[in-house]
């Protein structure tokens, strides 16, 4: 196993913002997985859903994980909220280090995701029941690929920080 911090959980949890506050503190650098996929196709995430639809996305991300594979070292990486849902990828995000899940209510995802426009599987008539639909499906998938799981929807965020320090 690599020595990475890998931040895992459903969209709205805070893996980004986690991962940065992580990094610096940590004095790591951090890679995201959707920027790295952005920056590779020169595209938003909902271009790439609207132009070559969600399965390619999935292609996408585990190529990033195998290329992290190759190359992160010692880094804080935060993978997008649909990542661990692939088979291949359990794998893969083990090889890759130290899983953290951040694991959060779908109210609070809700809150902090109604006027955001840039999650293209949150654009529907009711998107809070397509995130408890999601996240149901999905909680047992982050669990089993966690070494670490932190409820962080009632913990401020210096809460969340020294549980994850604490942790690695
Ligand atoms: C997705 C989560 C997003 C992004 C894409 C799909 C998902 O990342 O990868 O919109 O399937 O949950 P964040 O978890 O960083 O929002």
């Amino acid at each position: 196993m690599k020595d990475n911090i890998i931040l895992i959980g459903f969209m709205g949890c805070g893996k980004t913002s986690v991962g940065v506050r992580l990094s610096y503190q940590m004095r790591r650098t951090m890679i995201d997985t959707d920027k790295w996929i952005e920056n590779k196709q020169k595209m938003t995430i909902s271009d790439i859903f609207d132009t070559y639809g969600e399965e390619a996305f999935r292609r996408m991300e585990t190529e990033c994980l195998k290329e992290l594979i190759q190359t992160a070292e010692r880094q804080i990486i935060s993978v997008g909220g649909g990542l661990p849902v692939r088979e291949e990828n359990h794998r893969l995000l083990k090889e890759l280090g130290k899983v953290i899940y951040l694991k959060v209510t779908p109210e609070t995802v809700y809150l902090r995701l109604k006027e955001d426009t840039s999650r293209p599987l949150l654009q529907v008539e009711d998107p809070l029941k397509q995130i408890c639909t999601l996240m149901q499906k999905r909680a047992p998938v982050y669990e089993a690929c966690a070494d670490v799981i932190i409820e962080v929807s009632e913990l401020s965020f210096d809460e969340i920080m020294n549980q994850i320090m604490a942790a690695v």
